[in-house]
This record gives structure tokens, sequence and C-alpha cells, in this order.
């Protein structure tokens, strides 16, 4: 008998104690309601104990599954300044909270200082950019319930070499701009295009184009701006064109986007130039890099450097057939220096991790990336049914394996710089 009652009664002493404006709005404020708020990415608002309550059920299944708030990366592996992410201890709360009824509790007028009710915008969201890069004219969204892949081409129009200390996007259409990629082409061959499909052969030329920068930047609904350390920046060379790979997701009805890029220049001299590496395909140590229809398979890449980096951030990148994803450094003294894992790829989350401290990759190192791909017919994320032989290209249903790494030359000390 004892066995039997013994847990119920400690799940009826503790969900007793949990209520909404106690227990539960700290960690929704802090953890929700940034995206899930007007004029943010989330789909509805997370504010109220209205907003929470109603949706309690969904809410417990997809923190209780890790899927919100959204952060691929294994946390333990590495610490990021931008991670998310709830303890067990909080997604217990909420769980034990649903169990006990959804009680509300007293409302106090603020929470860790927020009000409630009344999400405040950050700091950062009210310096104004230096450059505001438009959409041309509204690209029409076509209501055939489609994925729909474009490029565009925005002229910077620059008429010196500026120095970016930061970037944003702006979804002009927040329903259905699914993720963007920046790009930076300093040929001009590719100038011009406005809305050009994925599909169309044309990409194919232009994909030979050496661009300056193949991943400048890779936005997902919630991703903040990128900011690099005080003092730094990444090179933009007079009049470069951005390309913008809009990815829209399929939408029942026709509607329109007009998104921008927003860029922040550095007022004075910079002391340090922000440097773009990218681990690709060429670098790939098992070619060819080609997954055969109906099988799985995994490439590495292996890189060695001569000069010792301070690193920023890293971005892994793949498609739709990616499952996971690992990448981390072995120095000359043979430590490991962890830099990202995923263990569940998730094409539509694909986010910059910027590191808490910047971290010292000594010369003489060698970055290991290890992808893994599934293109059999019961992967769900296959796009083509029966499966096809999928290799390199930029279309989405191609793959891709890049970890995109910004960096500066090393300066003693560095390791200790917090980044903000
Ligand atoms: C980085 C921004 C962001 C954060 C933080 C965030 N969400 Fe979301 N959430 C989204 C976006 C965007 C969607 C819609 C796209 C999707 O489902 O992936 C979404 C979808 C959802 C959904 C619907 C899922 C579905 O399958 O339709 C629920 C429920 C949800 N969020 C709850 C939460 C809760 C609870 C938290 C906090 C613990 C949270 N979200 C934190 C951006 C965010």
């Amino acid at each position: 008998m004892a066995g039997i009652f013994f847990p119920i009664l400690i799940n009826a002493q503790n969900t007793l104690e949990i209520n909404f404006h106690e227990h539960i709005a700290p960690i929704i404020h802090k953890n929700c309601t940034p995206c899930h708020q007007p004029n943010k990415s989330g789909p509805f608002n997370l504010i109220s104990f209205e907003d929470v309550a109603k949706r309690a059920k969904f809410i417990g299944k997809v923190t209780e599954i890790r899927y919100m708030p959204p952060f691929p990366a294994d946390r333990k592996f590495q610490s990021y300044l931008n991670e998310r992410g709830l303890t067990v201890g909080e997604i217990t709360k909420i769980k034990l909270w649903i169990e006990g009824g959804m009680k509300e509790g007293v409302l106090k007028s603020t929470v860790g200082g927020v009000p409630i009710n009344n999400p405040q915008s950050t700091e950062s969201d009210l310096v104004k950019p230096d450059l505001v890069l438009r959409m041309n004219k509204p690209y029409p969204i076509s209501g055939e319930n489609l994925e729909d892949f474009r490029f565009f081409s925005l002229p910077s129009k620059t008429t010196k070499d500026e120095y970016i200390t930061a970037i944003g996007f702006k979804a002009g259409n927040k329903k259905n701009v699914h993720h963007s990629r920046l790009m930076v082409d300093t040929t001009t061959n590719i100038r011009g295009i406005d809305g050009l499909s994925e599909t169309d052969p044309k990409v194919f030329e232009f994909q030979k184009t050496v661009l300056k920068d193949e991943f400048l930047y890779g936005w997902v609904p919630g991703n903040d701006k990128i900011s690099f350390p005080k003092g730094t920046g990444v090179k933009l060379n007079a009049n470069s064109d951005f390309l913008l790979n809009m990815h829209y997701a399929p939408s029942p009805v026709p509607d329109i986007d007009q998104s921008e890029i927003q860029l922040y220049f550095a007022k004075d001299k910079i002391e340090r130039e922000v440097r773009n590496f990218t681990l690709r395909e060429n670098d790939i140590s098992n070619k060819p890099f080609l997954i055969k229809a109906g099988q799985k398979a995994t490439f590495f890449i292996s890189k060695k450097i001569d000069k010792s980096m301070s690193l920023i951030s890293v971005m892994p990148h793949m498609h739709l057939i990616g499952k996971t994803f690992r990448a981390f450094v072995i120095t000359p003294d043979g430590e490991v220096v962890n830099l990202v894992k995923i263990d569940n790829w998730e094409f539509n989350w694909q986010m910059t991790y910027q590191f808490k401290k910047l971290l010292k990759i000594p010369a003489g190192s060698t970055f290991i990336v290890e992808g893994a791909y599934d293109n059999t017919a019961e992967n769900p994320e296959n796009p083509n049914n029966p499966p096809h032989d999928i290799g390199y290209g930029w279309g989405t249903k191609d793959e891709m394996l890049n970890l995109v790494l910004y960096y500066l030359d090393y300066k003693e000390g560095d390791e200790k710089i917090e980044q903000k």
C-alpha cells in the first residue's frame, strides 16, 4: 500500500504549491516571451496567465521534448553566449503545474523587474542600423502550399570600404519567411537577380562564382542580430553586393514579403578585422560527397591551420537529410576543444553559435567536422520519394557540409575576453 500512496502524496504536495504567477510566469517570461509577443517570431503570445493556460498541454509537450525554446546544440558540449534552454527543474515545474490543474495564484506587479503583460524592447532593439537594404520590391508568395527558395541581389552601393560591427535581418512577412542566408559577392557577376528560383538553371552557373563571404549571416526566427566583439568588424568592400537566399514556408493563401538586412558599421577605425573561414565540401577527406539513394553516409572534414585563431562563433550547415553534426579541434598538444554538437539536426533551426568567451585555437591545430546523412525512404525529411542520389549543391534538395567560422587572429589574452 505504502508503495502506491507514497508517490501520489509527493505529487499532491508539490502541485498544491505551484501556481502561475509565482512559479510559472518567471520561467515563461524569461524563456518564451522574448519570441512569443507581438512583432516577434513566435506564432502566438505567451505573456499572460490566459495565454499560457489556454495552451498548457501543448506547452508541456514542447518543453518536455525540448523543442522549445529552440536551441538544437548540446549545451553540455560547449557553452554559448546566445544559448537557451530550460533546466530539468523548470520542465518539471511546468509539468506539475499542468497536472495540478493550472492554478493562477496572485498576480504580482512585476516579475524579476519586468512588468507583466508589458514585455520591454531590449536595448539593442533601439539602436538604429547604419544601412538598411530592403528587397527591391515585394516578392509575391504563391498560395499553392509549396516550399519556395529564392535568390535576391541587394547591391550595397557603398562608396568606401566599411567594417560591419553587427548584422541583423528583419523578415518582411513573419508568417511565411522561414529562414534566410546572406552571402557577399564582390564580382558583381550575380547583380540584377530579383527572386530567382533556386531550381533555375542559372543558379548552377552562379554557384561557380567565388564569393567573398559564402555565409555572412544565417537567420532563423528568433535569431537576434549578431554583434562582433568591441573594436572588431567584418570588412565590407566598397560596392559589394549582398546575395539573399530566402526560404518561404508553404502558404495556402497568396501573400507578399519584403525583408531587409540591417547593417551596423564601425564609426571609428577598428582595431582588429573579423575574418570568416568556412570548412566546406572541398575539405572532405572521404570524397566523393555523394549520398547514394537508399543509403546512410557520414562525411568527415579534417583541416589543419597554421596560424593561431580566436574563435568568435561557429555556424553548422547541412540541408534536409542531415541527421547529426559534430565539430571539434585537436590542438598540437592533443587537447580537444569542443565547438558544436547537434544530435538531432533541424534544418529549420540553423543558428550561429557565439561562444561565451573567445576560444583560442593554437597554430597547428586540426579542425574535425563530422556530418551524418540519411538518404533512405524511412527518413521522413527525405525530399525525394523514392530516394535519389544526392550530391553537393545550393538547392535545398542537394546537400552541403559546412562549418562557418568567425575569428580574429589570436592575440595574447584573447581567451579571457567575454563576448557580450
Ligand atoms: C527563439 C524564439 C522562440 C523562443 C525563445 C520560444 N519560441 Fe516557441 N516558437 C517559435 C517559433 C518561430 C515557432 C513556430 C515555428 C515552429 O513551430 O518551429 C514556435 C512555436 C511554438 C509552439 C507551437 C509548436 C508547433 O508545433 O506548432 C509552442 C507550443 C511554443 N512555441 C511554445 C514555446 C514555449 C513554451 C517557449 C518557452 C519555453 C517557447 N516557445 C520559446 C519561437 C520561439
